[in-house]
């Protein structure tokens, strides 16, 4: 494990709350699946960016300042028996010694030790409403304390959300985060190689997903997200995951898959002739898509905006329908009607990171589009979809559905796309489809 760069990250976070304050974050708890069946336990990425501890029932204590230790891990004790069930488990000593805690105890004495430290606590900086059952231990310690305020005891002032500190470090991504993204996007773009290469008709959607998820796991990668594996006009629903029909022949194969890598998440889109050739209209529908993919990824820069990359690619979307016939009027009026959202009604992206829709905020502090900066990391992903229900439309075009999305890196001067080795031009995905 890098513990020097959990290390800095930890320090980023007691510069943001300063002395006399505690940061308080729990890991997320396992999640029952069904009967006594437990999903494969995640730590929440907010706990494990300041730690890089994964087991469950675990409490991060950061406390700046702090005599006895400013870094504080509460996990599970060391149990022989639990552990010839299932597996290792650090301990407290193992979390100083593995993880460069200063201090660790049984996370059975949250309640004595959080009672301890608040006393000597002016703001406490903690996010209220993501565990319920921590919300009320921290509500319970202070009302505590505040009962014995006439003993002489101090009660902190503040309880202050932690989230919006960690969101924003999160939002820029270090080199050590940026490798580890690379890693995701190139075992994706793989992935995606795969569909390009096993995709033939009368395969059903969830034999792609089968390839997809081996893919990822052949270099120790999980999906980042549910795959979307959606044939012909199944793309047109845009969270499509049932994955369950047979993929026809003259069909697009519309594959939204990503994969997280040590905590890290990749999202690539790239739509397909089943055939192994797009047909004319296919041709028609997907050129305007890639004309506003590679004009908003070519503007992407320090200062560049989602508002104004979605507003070109409205424009050009709209001008695209427009001259295939399928929008009709004055390009203006179209856009300002919005007419183009019957056909393309999502964002042009979002930030991506340990979670593919990850966090930070989209505005800035007066409520504008907030700007870019190196080191953000965003999905470019415009797409049209044109629904079998749409009675104003040419039959010929019905059933069309076809996103092209690409994970970037901003960078000082520009952008680096950490997915484009995956062919996108027709003539590169046809060839990348051809069986010998
Ligand atoms: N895969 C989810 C998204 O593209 O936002
Ligand atoms: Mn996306
Ligand atoms: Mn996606």
């Amino acid at each position: 494990m890098n513990t020097k760069e959990f290390a800095k990250r930890r320090k980023k976070l007691a510069q943001a709350i300063g002395k006399n304050s505690v940061a308080i974050l729990p890991a997320a708890s396992p999640k029952i699946r069904t009967g006594d069946t437990e999903y494969y336990y995640r730590p929440s990425s907010d706990f494990y960016y300041y730690t890089g501890y994964t087991e469950p029932d675990s409490l991060m204590i950061l406390a700046p300042g702090r005599p006895e230790g400013e870094f504080i891990l509460l996990v599970r004790p060391k149990d022989p028996l639990r552990e010839t069930w299932d597996g290792y488990r650090s301990g407290p000593k193992g979390v100083i010694k593995d993880f460069g805690a200063d201090q660790s105890y049984s996370i059975h004495d949250v309640d004595e030790f959080l009672s301890n430290l608040l006393q000597s606590t002016e703001k406490v900086f903690y996010t209220l409403g993501n565990d319920a059952i921590f919300d009320q231990k921290i509500t319970q310690s202070i009302n505590a304390l505040r009962a014995k305020q006439r003993q002489g005891c101090s009660v902190p002032q503040e309880i202050i959300s932690l989230e919006s500190i960690t969101h924003e470090l999160r939002l820029i991504k270090s080199k050590f985060e940026v490798k580890l993204m690379k890693k995701a996007a190139k075992i994706a773009v793989e992935a995606h190689m795969r569909v390009m290469q096993e995709c033939r008709q009368d395969l059903y959607e969830y034999q792609i997903e089968a390839g997809i998820i081996h893919q990822f796991r052949l270099h120790g990668a999980v999906p980042s997200y549910n795959s979307i594996v959606a044939s012909g006009s199944n793309a047109c629903t845009l969270h499509y995951v049932d994955n369950r029909a047979e993929m026809k022949s003259g069909k697009l194969l519309l594959t939204d898959a990503g994969c997280e890598f040590e905590m890290y998440a990749s999202d690539i889109t790239r739509t397909i002739p089943i055939s192994g050739v797009f047909s004319k209209e296919q041709k028609a529908v997907y050129s305007i898509v890639l004309k506003a993919q590679k004009e908003a990824i070519a503007s992407v820069k320090p200062g560049q905006t989602f508002k104004n990359l979605q507003s070109n690619a409205i424009t050009t979307i709209t001008k695209g329908l427009k001259k295939i016939g399928i929008l009709k009027g004055n390009l203006n009026q179209l856009i300002e009607k919005e007419a183009y959202k019957t056909f393309y009604m999502h964002g042009i992206g979002h930030w991506l990171g340990m979670d593919v829709h990850d966090v930070g905020s989209y505005n800035n502090k007066k409520g504008d589009a907030r700007e870019f900066e190196p080191g953000m990391v965003i999905t470019v992903e415009p797409g049209i979809y044109i629904s079998k229900k749409l009675k104003q439309v040419d039959n010929k075009w019905k059933g069309i559905g076809i996103r092209i999305e690409d994970d970037v890196l901003v960078t000082k001067n520009g952008n680096e796309v950490l997915s484009s080795k995956l062919p996108k031009e027709i003539a590169d995905i046809e060839a990348a489809m051809v069986t010998v």
